[in-house]
């Protein structure tokens, strides 16, 4: 995937929220990001990570299941990805770790991929373990995701209101500022890749 440095030509960002149920915070947080992306970041949210098969290499050895196929053929069109996790247990949602196994696997479109992390919870760490355990995983496919300062949401229930719309005026900003920083870091990675 090529990602140009011509600011006109915007990043395409491949996006996956980490929770599957209806009113999840993650989902909201990733609907305020597209809300707030800059112009030089075309996010799409790639919903189906749910229709993906608990991978099983007898699956893969089989012949790669279509959903599996479909996912990777996104990821690799795209030049950057954005994951928006909750927290289950200190670390990312299975699914969500799930859909990283999948990517991971042959001729990875996750390397060299930047990625952008956020985390929301209802707790007062905002999933801050969960993106821990992301960069390890991330760094060990050779995944690049950007560095701190990171996008936390705590206490989630106080961020949105009863719509799900990210309404704490501060998390906004953080948001906007955190994908502006990701577009000048997607096309650096991008750039020195090329
Ligand atoms: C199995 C399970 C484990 C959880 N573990 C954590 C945790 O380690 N840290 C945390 O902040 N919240 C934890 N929670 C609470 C979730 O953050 C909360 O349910 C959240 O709303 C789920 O994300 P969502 O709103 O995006 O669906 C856990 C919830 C479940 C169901």
């Amino acid at each position: 995937m090529d990602v140009t440095d011509d600011a006109s030509v915007p990043v395409k960002v491949l996006a996956l929220a980490g929770s599957l149920r209806a009113k999840a915070y993650s989902s909201a947080l990733l609907r305020a990001a597209l809300d707030l992306a800059p112009k030089g970041l075309a996010i799409t949210h790639y919903a189906p990570i749910g229709d993906l098969p608990f991978f099983n290499q007898d699956l893969e050895d089989a012949g790669v299941p279509p959903p599996v196929t479909a996912f990777k053929a996104a990821l690799a069109g795209a030049g950057a990805l954005l994951l928006v996790s909750p927290e289950y247990n200190s670390g990312p949602s299975a699914v969500l770790k799930n859909a990283i196994d999948w990517a991971s696997r042959g001729k990875s479109p996750l390397k060299g991929m930047p990625v952008a992390l956020m985390t929301s919870s209802p707790g007062v760490l905002g999933g801050a373990r969960c993106q821990q355990q992301l960069r390890l995983s991330l760094s060990g496919i050779g995944a690049v995701a950007m560095p701190a300062p990171d996008v936390v949401v705590a206490q989630a229930a106080s961020r949105f209101d009863a719509g799900l719309r990210l309404a704490d005026e501060a998390t906004r900003t953080l948001v906007g500022d955190h994908l502006a920083r990701f577009e000048r870091f997607a096309r650096a990675i991008r750039a020195g890749a090329g």
